[in-house]
């Protein structure tokens, strides 16, 4: 016989299954105070502004929105927006109408970024593709020097008040540096002591948990805590899969940290207890948000966001076990790198400079500067062999490529503080992600651009005959944005030697 109690059970499924991960938490009486993500709606009636791009070649912005209500971001207005340029992520817009949208950071006591005026970095718009469902959506891929805040909140815990906060993150981004981070901060990008922050970190730094990294843990002001005391907590996992879900939550002497895959699964509880001793009880948060630098700006680490929240009142397990269902069920899938002619790995090539006054020069290195000479047939063997590459696996991401020296085997094409250079691969995480390249079609047509993986709005380019990897419209010289676009695409060719 039909029971009222399961066709209710079936309704309330129904609802969860149609919800967004702010109508779970709102059921759960916990509702979201923000709600930022560029890849989906995370109400289910959603059709708000998601994210604001600017492109490089006239300072345009337009904003993106869901599909449908409820639904994956519309990547397409995106792509046709930013063809043949380069696009930043400028705001990424609360969808909870209280306003918290995530802009540019400002300096802070322990950083000045490097855009005028002390601003923190822009995030690259192409970055982080991803499917959702099969729909292609963008993540924020946010290299070291980047970050994105809001001081001036509504809603946000405040004092010892209850919080819960969710995100979903890339797990194979990430560094050991302070901070790369997502929560509640001081409003004042200052430290200003222990209890001020309450923000997931996602990362291999700070206290540590079991195996080598990286692990969620908990940026609560001048402690990055994995469990519930400093030192290790080796009940807080190693993450290891493509897509990571990270929680912290907080109330009154009482918090926790839980995490998991976001592409499958359930949430792992790495610690739930009571608060540390160190100033952290009672906590005195702020209200500010943070994310991809540390509450005084701290900005040397990098990590990929798709998706957070943040909620007034103290979330049960059961709510967001609920959440992460969700978010499995939006089957979050990585995305090509590659946007364009791909390179063949084992081949050798020349790579040509496209802009008019220098069709004769070629990507070439002196020792270590990387250069663009002019190369011909008739150049010596050293000229020619200084100006031919082996086409590698990225070092860093096999989607990607890596430029080994042809006179000089295993040295690489990588950049350091922007500049081009060639030398020995030391073996480090940091030059196998500085080596690494990824193709997508040259932007003023012809040929090949070449984006940096870990600074993706940073591409080869010829500056005075010298190599950068230079950002369209950045800090320096070379990022000038006159002749960008036919300065950073190369026609690739067969090696000379
Ligand atoms: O707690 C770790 C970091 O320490 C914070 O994010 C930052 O404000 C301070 O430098
Ligand atoms: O080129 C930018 C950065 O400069 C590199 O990632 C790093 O190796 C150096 O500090």
């Amino acid at each position: 016989m039909f029971q009222a109690s399961s066709f209710l059970a079936l309704c309330l499924l129904a609802t969860l299954v149609s919800a967004g991960p702010c109508d779970i938490y709102a059921s759960g009486g916990t509702p979201c105070v923000a709600a930022h993500s560029t890849t989906r709606a995370l109400f289910s009636a959603y059709t708000g502004l998601l994210y604001q791009v600017k492109r490089g070649s006239d300072g345009a912005t337009n904003s993106i929105t869901p599909l449908s209500a409820g639904g994956v971001a519309n990547a397409a207005t995106q792509d046709s927006f930013c063809a043949g340029t380069t696009c930043l992520i400028t705001i990424i817009y609360d969808q909870t109408g209280r306003g918290n949208h995530l802009r540019q950071a400002p300096p802070g006591s322990a950083a000045q970024g490097p855009e005028a005026g002390g601003l923190d970095s822009l995030a690259a718009a192409d970055g982080a593709p991803v499917t959702l469902n099969g729909q292609k959506a963008y993540g924020v891929f946010i290299p070291p020097s980047t970050g994105y805040r809001v001081d001036a909140t509504n809603g946000i815990a405040t004092g010892d008040a209850a919080e819960g906060i969710y995100a979903v993150f890339d797990g194979t981004h990430f560094n050991g540096n302070c901070c790369f981070d997502y929560g509640n901060a001081e409003t004042s990008g200052t430290d200003t002591g222990n209890g001020h922050m309450e923000a997931i970190y996602f990362g291999s730094g700070g206290n540590k948990g079991a195996g080598s990294g990286p692990w969620v843990e908990a940026d609560l002001e001048n402690g990055l805590f994995s469990g519930g005391t400093t030192g290790q907590n080796n009940n807080n996992p190693t993450l290891t899969s493509r897509f990571v879900t990270g929680i912290v939550k907080g109330e009154a002497n009482n918090w926790a940290i839980r995490s998991g895959n976001a592409a499958s699964g359930s949430l792992t509880t790495a610690y739930s207890g009571v608060r540390p001793s160190g100033g952290y009880n009672p906590m005195k948060k702020e209200g500010a948000i943070i994310l991809g630098i540390g509450g005084d700006n701290s900005d040397r680490a990098q990590g990929t966001f798709y998706e957070g929240v943040m909620t007034s009142g103290y979330p049960s397990d059961a709510t967001e076990n609920s959440v992460q269902a969700n978010i499995v069920a939006a089957k979050y899938a990585a995305a090509s790198l590659i946007n364009g002619p791909a390179l063949t790995v084992g081949s050798a090539v020349s790579l040509r400079a496209t802009t008019p006054c220098c069709t004769n020069r070629y990507v070439a290195h002196t020792g270590s500067a990387a250069n663009a000479q002019i190369v011909s047939s008739s150049s010596s063997s050293a000229a020619k062999l200084s100006a031919s590459w082996n086409v590698v696996a990225g070092l860093a991401n096999s989607e990607c490529v890596s430029f080994e020296s042809r006179d000089t085997t295993g040295s690489f094409i990588r950049h350091f503080n922007f500049v081009l250079q060639v030398s020995a691969n030391d073996g480090s995480k940091q030059f196998r992600e500085d080596a690494t390249f990824c193709p997508r079609a040259g932007l003023n047509g012809q040929g090949n651009a070449f984006r940096s993986w870990n600074y993706p709005a940073h591409y080869f380019r010829h500056y005075n005959a010298v190599m950068y990897a230079a950002a369209n419209g950045g800090p320096s010289d070379f990022d000038a944005t006159w002749s960008f676009n036919d300065d950073v695409s190369f026609l690739v060719g067969a090696a000379f030697a």
